[in-house]
């Protein structure tokens, strides 16, 4: 169990446990905190800043929790890496995708607040994201994904039998009209407690399958994923120690990206 302290206030979320070990390849130390459930926690040293990375499982319940959990003792920056399924038909597998905001198909926020709440992305974590991608020249996308409380259904897969009713048969086909980028699971319950909190949060994803083309890449995309979020976070902290813990204006930004 972690107290206050234990951890940075940056912290990556993965939702898979055994994504702690290859954050902790991309910094220069680490060491790992705890393992409980699907919660399992690590910090480090990314270049010259203190990072945390903690599980969150998969889907909107598990990660309320954690956000829940992580706030009170003092993160205040959460920044899920993860994978997400494209459904938009020109995005190749290991494209990553930035999310701007997520439709809320996730369920634990409802529990928070009414449906017509958004789901957004704070605009500079998302800003320091994007500046990230195109300094390391990965290939990315930015716009809204749609969280998910379930990977079969949910997302337009036949259940078992090839069950189907007319909600997963209309939702992709929907979404892709609306010009969402992806599933995932995450996102939506990670911005809505954010936004509800005052806290910081963003979302960076290898999209690992292009439900459209049917092409799948296991985790092709997920190691750029996480050096894109260990820059976009460094390039936060390090406008947070220079001008107060705030959502940043550009010219901030700007001006720690420039002194390296
Ligand atoms: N994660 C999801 O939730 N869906 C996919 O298709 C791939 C990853």
């Amino acid at each position: 169990m972690l107290g206050p302290g234990d951890i940075p206030s940056y912290v990556l979320l993965p939702g898979d446990p055994g994504r702690i070990d290859l954050i902790k390849s991309t910094w220069s130390s680490a060491q790992d905190l705890a393992f409980h459930r699907e919660y399992r926690s690590a910090k480090g040293v990314y270049k010259d800043v203190e990072l945390g990375a903690v599980s969150t499982g998969i889907g909107g319940p598990s990660t309320a929790i954690a956000i829940e959990e992580l706030a009170r003792i003092g993160v205040h920056t959460f920044l899920r890496i993860g994978t997400t399924g494209a459904i938009q038909p020109d995005i190749e597998p290991g494209t990553l995708i930035i999310a701007s905001g997520a439709v809320r198909f996730d369920g634990a926020s409802l529990e928070y607040a009414f449906p017509e709440y958004p789901a957004a992305a704070s605009p500079d974590l998302t800003m320091a994201l994007i500046e990230a991608a195109e300094r390391l020249g990965y290939s990315y996308r930015v716009g809204i994904v749609a969280s998910t409380a379930t990977f079969h259904v949910g997302q337009s897969r036949p259940g078992l039998n090839g069950y189907e009713w007319s909600l997963s048969r209309t939702r992709l086909p929907d979404l892709q009209k609306m010009r969402v980028l992806s599933f995932e699971m995450e996102a939506a319950t990670i911005f809505t407690l954010a936004n509800i909190y005052g806290l910081r949060a963003g979302c960076i994803c290898a999209a690992i399958a292009n439900r459209v083309t049917d092409k799948f890449v296991a985790s092709k995309g997920v190691r750029e994923a996480i050096i894109v979020a260990n820059e976009a976070l460094r390039i936060i902290s390090k406008a947070d120690k220079k001008y107060g813990v705030k959502i940043h204006s550009l010219s901030e930004l700007g001006s720690v990206i420039d002194s390296g």
